[in-house]
């Protein structure tokens, strides 16, 4: 077999075999394809495509190119809840506890944050102490006190993804819907877990800015679990603006505690109520995503989940005080208020100008070598649908230093949209897909 053949036949729009797809796969993670080939390859992917049995063997081959993870003593029903990546999505800091409080436990491998969204990271560790497992031991450790398994991407798991994720980066072929597909669910596929919920964002501030994509790739996704046999629910949420209020590391972790605490923003609670309800739903635990989120909503106003994310924080050497005394989180001193220059409804707050806007405070990385102040970032005073008056303050800057801070709030002002009419506030899920009809659509 030959690279250059494997190439030419999906140039020409042909289905590879099984074989071919190994070969080339594994002959590019063992440097003897050089990534000018690969390069061709994934180009001619990107505008050919691939069915659902070369995307099978695709993500086959990503998955086995490392270690796996299974889990000896998982104690309970394991989920693992994905997102694609937004503005201000701390979703997980909130969501692992919830879920840990009703005996679900979360699996995850993540990543940090690169451009204009965070990572689930950098956002524990500005908790001061605190850090992830860095190995299959730890991880094992973690899940077995916590109920909370997550873990960073290591060398040793998923090294194909990683090798073709940088050529893609550098090669304009990111944005093709099977390649993105593969790489999402070799990550979910490549750790034992019994159900898979994925938050795919749509909108100005996430990867796909159109419904139509988004529905595309959960239906690929979804494809894919299918054929692993995993269980699958696949939310497609709104991230035209960015979620709940804060942007930027510390701020998010505050945020999400309040939200813990059964305050914090109302888009957020939601968020995470529903996402509960759909882990409780997949467990057999509630009959329908209404009685779920209700009973998601009951356990917030509990002490419960706020003591299982003080667990989480000590059992990664974090000082879990910061639950209860947020002087305790780096937090930037010097605040700046943007004041809105006209009255109206705010119709839209584009979440990728926000995202950048933090990022230039320092909040985030321009290069993955970068690195990222967690004190700093934006509360967003105002959201979609809201109504505010010249003069009254749009949002919050928290900054170390002056160097990008008029930039960041010509970002801030850019961003917002006014109306003279009233707004209705957008939903959170816009819609969601489930692999089959004894689970039932939400919205
Ligand atoms: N996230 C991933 O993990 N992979 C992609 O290809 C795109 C987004």
């Amino acid at each position: 077999m030959r690279a250059i053949d494997i190439i030419e036949k999906k140039r020409d729009g042909k289905a590879l075999e099984a074989s071919e797809i190994e070969f080339l796969l594994k002959e590019y993670l063992h440097q003897n394809v050089p990534d000018y080939q690969m390069s061709a390859f994934l180009m001619a992917v990107y505008f050919n495509g691939m069915n659902s049995e070369e995307l099978q063997e695709f993500t086959r081959q990503m998955i086995h190119s490392g270690e796996m993870i299974t889990f000896e003593n998982p104690g309970g029903f394991l989920i693992d809840k994905h997102s694609t990546g937004g503005v201000g999505d701390k979703t997980t800091i909130a969501l692992a506890p919830l879920l840990a409080a009703f005996g679900i436990s979360t699996t995850k491998l993540t990543g940090k944050g690169l451009g204009h969204t965070g990572g689930t990271i950098d956002k524990f560790e500005s908790i001061p102490g605190f850090h992830f497992p860095e190995n299959k031991e730890q991880l094992q450790e973690l899940l077995s006190q916590t109920g909370i398994g997550i873990m960073g991407y290591s060398d040793s798991i998923l090294p194909l993804d990683k090798k073709l994720y940088a050529l893609r980066d550098v090669t304009g072929t990111v944005a093709s819907i099977p390649l993105i597909a593969s790489s999402i669910m070799s990550k979910k596929l490549a750790i034992e877990s019994q159900g898979i919920i994925l938050d795919v964002k749509v909108g100005k501030g996430a990867f796909l800015k159109t419904l139509e994509q988004a529905r595309t790739l959960a239906h690929t996704m979804l494809e894919i679990g299918q054929r692993f046999g995993r269980k699958m629910v696949i939310h497609l949420s709104n991230m035209e603006e960015p979620l709940g209020q804060a942007v930027g590391n510390s701020l998010e972790v505050i945020e999400a505690i309040e939200t813990l605490k059964g305050k914090g923003p109302q888009c957020f609670r939601d968020l995470i109520a529903e996402l509960a309800a759909t882990a409780l739903l997949m467990k057999g635990d509630v009959e329908s995503i209404k009685e779920g989120k209700q009973k998601a909503l009951e356990m917030l106003q509990t002490e419960l989940p706020l003591q299982k994310l003080r667990q989480l924080i000590e059992a990664c050497g974090g000082n879990a005080q910061v639950v209860d005394d947020y002087a305790l989180l780096p937090l930037a001193k010097k605040t700046l208020e943007v004041k809105a220059q006209q009255s109206g409804w705010i119709s839209a707050i584009d979440a990728q100008m926000i995202g950048k806007a933090a990022m230039l405070l320092g909040a985030g990385r321009a290069t993955k070598e970068a690195s990222i102040d967690h004190s700093v970032g934006v509360i967003l005073e105002k959201k979609t649908g809201e109504f505010i008056n010249a003069g009254d303050t749009l949002a919050s800057l928290y900054y170390q230093n002056e160097n990008e801070l008029q930039a960041s709030e010509k970002m801030i002002q850019q961003a917002y949209q006014f109306s003279d009419t009233q707004v209705i506030k957008p939903k959170i899920i816009v819609e969601s897909v489930f692999e089959n009809d004894e689970l039932e659509i939400t919205n």
